[in-house]
């Protein structure tokens, strides 16, 4: 049996609800997952970090830096936060313009399913796509849904599968062999956002430890916590410089990035020099992290013991320590997949192929990569709507 719709958007996470609530009312929206939007509903630790108040095109990586700027400027942060407030969601600054519900993450799918039921948009779950081809004018695709082929032909194809982080929660990487099968190049896909290992974790007796500090690769850098664990390096700053790292290449660790290190030390050996160094190191540094240091950087005797230069030194090894990972923890932990759809393809205000007039890709499938802190939500709110928009 047949099924014509205007739209079809292949995808009911982030991008492809928005999408659907903007696209009119012939759409049909299909996911192979039980429910709606499942990676939101696990997302911030239940309460789901959807947007962040600095969003700007900055805050994204991509082959191409100015392909994010149209849809991010015409569904902003803003506009979001206004939709929020019309379904009386209640939310708050966790830090860093990072915002949070003040309930749960499900209060997000739940808004956008009323967004989506207002629409007019139709929600087929647990349907998965067989195929898909284009006539020239229409597109057919062949789904399985409660056992039975069935074909849905329609003008409009959108593509909302997202990437391959996690793929325990249903992520596939289908996105990118439809592209290819219409032509569209695919850039690198790596995980990203994810916590870096070390060959015989040196760090494992550290592991639950954190601290604030600064990390930086390939000149950029990031101010915020690191958490030491059994693998090997995570936390926001980890996760974060994880996006710009590559296999091979150090990341330098500032363990103190908002204290003049130096100054502190030799005051305090003005005033109590006889206090030893290591018990002096553990008012600014968390004291598993001292003992660990402790032989490596051969730190001994009292504060009165240690001349400038030696103090420097020390300095100089707590706040440039450089780290060789061997790896990541790879889409298994993930939160997002670096690169994808060639944004070449593609025009930016519609996010539709400059080539196959009617397709569409949006969100995490697209090669635009937010940082942490909501951004990754506000790139699939955007490109949603501007496709939504378009069609
Ligand atoms: P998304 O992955 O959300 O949706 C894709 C949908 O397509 C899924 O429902 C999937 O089931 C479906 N699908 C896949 N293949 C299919 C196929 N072959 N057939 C049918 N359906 C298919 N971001 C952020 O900004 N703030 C945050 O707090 C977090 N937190 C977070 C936590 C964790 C643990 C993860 C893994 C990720 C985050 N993220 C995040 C990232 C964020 O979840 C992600 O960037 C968006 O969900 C991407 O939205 P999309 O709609 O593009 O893909």
């Amino acid at each position: 049996m047949e099924h014509t719709v205007e739209t079809l958007i292949l995808g009911a996470g982030a991008a492809g609800m928005m999408c659907a609530a903007h696209a009119g009312r012939d759409t049909l929206i299909i996911d192979h997952a039980k429910a709606p939007g499942e990676k939101i509903r696990i997302s911030g630790g239940g309460r789901c970090n959807f947007t962040n108040l600095h969003a700007g095109p900055g805050n994204f990586i991509s082959a191409n830096p100015h392909f994010c700027k149209s849809a991010l400027s015409r569904y902003t942060q803003w506009d979001f936060i206004d939709l929020m407030a019309r379904h009386r969601i209640a939310w708050h600054e966790k830090t860093l313009g990072q915002l949070f519900c003040d309930d749960k993450a499900t209060q997000v799918i739940t808004m956008l399913l009323a967004e989506m039921d207002q629409a007019g948009a139709k929600l087929w779950l647990q349907t998965s796509l067989v195929g898909i081809s284009h006539d020239g004018s229409r597109f057919s695709a062949m789904l399985e849904r409660e056992g039975k082929l069935r074909t849905v032909s329609a003008r409009n194809l959108v593509v909302a599968t997202g990437g391959k982080s996690i793929p325990a929660m249903g992520a596939t990487g289908q996105a990118y062999d439809i592209a290819r099968q219409f032509g569209h190049e695919v850039t690198e896909t790596r995980p990203a956002l994810v916590p870096l290992t070390f060959s015989d974790n040196p760090f494992a007796p550290l592991s639950g430890s954190s601290l604030p500090a600064r990390v930086t690769t390939n000149g950029t850098s990031f101010d915020e916590a690191v958490l030491f664990t059994h693998r090997g390096l995570s936390g926001p700053a980890i996760l974060q410089i994880s996006s710009y790292w590559r296999e091979g290449q150090a990341i330098t660790l500032d363990l103190s990035p908002a204290t003049d290190l130096f100054t502190l030390l030799r005051d305090q050996r003005q005033r109590e020099g006889r206090r030893n160094l290591t018990t002096e190191l553990s008012y600014h540094l968390p004291g598993k992290l001292v003992d660990f240091l402790t032989p490596q950087l051969g730190l001994s005797g009292n504060l009165a013991d240690q001349s400038d230069a030696r103090l420097a030194q020390i300095v100089d090894s707590l706040t440039n320590w450089s780290l060789k990972p061997t790896g990541s923890e790879g889409y298994r932990t993930a939160e997002v997949t670096l690169g994808g759809i060639d944004t070449d393809g593609l025009s930016s205000r519609s996010m539709m192929s400059k080539t196959l007039p009617g397709l569409y890709f949006i969100g995490e499938a697209v090669d635009v990569t937010g940082w942490l802190g909501g951004f990754n939500f506000q790139w699939a709110w955007s490109s949603g709507w501007a496709a939504g928009q378009a069609i």
